[in-house]
């Protein structure tokens, strides 16, 4: 049964479509009156085809077209358009609508287009089943069970065979540099380098000799020639992290690089020829930036060929075990450790969470278990105490040997027991679901206190890179730097 969804403000021409289409059997029909009731619903629902008129109240189509195929690429648009309107129409099938129809709807058209984009969408389908094994280094395998995974893997697969650039698309700690490894390491490009040059930490006067090079005396303090990023990763892949951060200057001669294939190192009047795979990441929304004048409409359209979009480890929850048990495996083997598993109560805790960290917070909790595990299954107790407060979860005492009592609070799906898979080695946990303790404002701000520091960590201190990045205002972020009493210096790099 394929899931249909109708949307368009006239519930008139909705009932037709419906009509038109019950009458092939095998779907499963919905509708919404207009974009955003249709993003409401393709949010909750897994719909196959998007059948979307272009013409509504509070979102077009094309809006609702692209939030829809950023969602989840597989979906099938359809449009539907006034005959007038034509060139909408056009417009949303080179923005990745499948097809469109003219009102008014000629129901054997319908019929037809429906039909074929259904045999678009089996092939889309069987090419996700199909996933390629992926080629990685030994220890970084990608795990990816869901069928978005499966169709980024397939991405991968088809993009070792052209080279276009490639934007990796995610919020932070979703895998936009393993996969963009991935890429490489699938690629024509892999026996060349693959040089990672992150955006956002380069200053802005340096950054043009960081990617081309410079000649000797081309600026102050260019004692020496130096090589440019290009050529250090020349037949290879320059992985462009935080792209979202380059400086305007840098956008236009970053495109033009990207057309003609040459670049001039500063100082020099020499053109060089460059045969690099570029791969841009970003977990800023560079379509807002575009409309903000920051980021440069023609290099993200350079960019875009080929975006994958990585999806939040809350929208992929199938993969947590598997994740898990390799991130075990690394540090089993980095730290000669014999760890088999999580307990059972760690599992559901993990599944029950919403990660917002991404999969670098589930890689850290587990390496943060590691060092205060003593059995060999990781139990709540050493799991971060930070993580534990978010989950609504106090350890009472974790090194208490004498407390044995457990108590939970009402309806929490967490049960305190040992398991069998969790060898207890004396020291039984206690702790208890402070229903009566939660506060929270406490909580709220030791979170916020903890969020800084490591925010700070990230980007050695400095305030405007960390309010930036972090998407704190930065006079907010001073203030709370203030009231926690936090030395934003101490985090710079030594
Ligand atoms: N699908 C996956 N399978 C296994 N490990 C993964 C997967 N995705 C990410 N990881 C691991 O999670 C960690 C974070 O991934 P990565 O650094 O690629 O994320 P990112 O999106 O670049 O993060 P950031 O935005 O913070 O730079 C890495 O250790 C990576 O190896
Ligand atoms: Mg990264």
């Amino acid at each position: 049964m394929l899931k249909v969804l109708v949307v368009d403000d006239d519930a008139g021409l909705r009932l037709t479509v419906k009509n038109t289409l019950s009458a092939i059997d095998y779907f499963d029909i919905d509708e919404a009156f207009d974009g955003v009731n249709a993003l409401e619903k393709v949010m909750k629902e897994n719909y196959n085809i998007v059948i979307l008129d272009v013409d509504m109240p509070r979102m077009s189509g094309l809006e609702a077209l692209k939030k829809i195929k950023q969602h989840d690429p597989s979906i099938i648009v359809l449009i539907l358009t006034a005959y007038s309107n034509v060139d909408d129409a056009i417009q949303a099938v080179k923005n990745g609508a499948y097809n469109y129809l003219s009102k008014p709807i000629q129901q054997e058209a319908l019929v037809n287009i429906v039909e074929n984009a259904i045999s678009a969408h089996k092939m889309i389908a069987d090419v996700a089943a199909s996933a390629p094994i992926l080629n990685m280094d030994e220890g970084k395998k990608i795990i990816g069970k869901t069928s978005h995974m499966r169709k980024v893997f397939n991405i991968i697969d088809r993009l070792s065979k052209v080279n276009t650039p490639v934007l990796v698309r995610g919020s932070s700690g979703t895998g936009k540099e393993l996969i963009a490894r991935a890429i490489h390491m699938n690629s024509g490009f892999k026996e060349g380098n693959f040089v990672a040059i992150n955006c956002s930490a380069i200053p802005e006067n340096l950054f043009e000799s960081e990617l081309f090079g410079h000649e000797k005396g081309a600026f102050t303090g260019a004692d020496q020639r130096k090589i440019g990023k290009f050529q250090y990763a020349e037949g290879g892949t320059l992985f462009l992290d935080e792209v979202g951060d380059m400086p305007q200057l840098m956008q236009v001669k970053l495109l033009r690089v990207l057309q003609e294939k040459v670049f001039v190192p500063v100082g020099s009047n020499r053109e060089i020829q460059t045969n690099v795979r570029v791969i841009a990441a970003t977990n800023r929304p560079l379509e807002d930036m575009i409309k903000s004048g920051d980021f440069r409409e023609d290099l993200y359209y350079r960019l875009n060929v080929m975006p994958i979009f990585l999806p939040a480890l809350s929208e992929r929850k199938e993969d947590i075990q598997s994740l898990t048990n390799t991130f075990i495996r690394r540090f089993n083997k980095k730290q000669n450790m014999k760890i088999t598993g999580v307990s059972s109560e760690v599992e559901k805790l993990f599944n029950k969470y919403d990660w917002p960290g991404n999969i670098r917070e589930l890689e850290n909790i587990i390496e943060h278990a590691f060092i205060l595990e003593d059995s060999h299954t990781i139990q709540i107790r050493s799991l971060p105490e930070s993580f534990l407060m978010r989950c609504g979860i106090e350890l009472a005492d974790p090194l208490d040997l004498e407390k044995q009592n457990v108590s939970y609070g009402p309806n929490e799906e967490v049960p305190v027991v040992q398991t069998e898979d969790s060898p207890s080695l004396g020291r039984k946990t206690t702790f208890s679901f402070s229903t009566e303790k939660l506060d929270f404002n406490s909580q709220k701000e030791t979170f916020e206190k903890e969020f800084i520091i490591s925010a700070l960590k990230k980007f050695n201190g400095r305030i405007n890179q960390t309010a930036l990045h972090a998407n704190i205002p930065k006079k907010t972020l001073l203030r709370k730097i203030e009231k926690y009493g936090i030395i934003a210096k101490d985090y710079a790099a030594l």
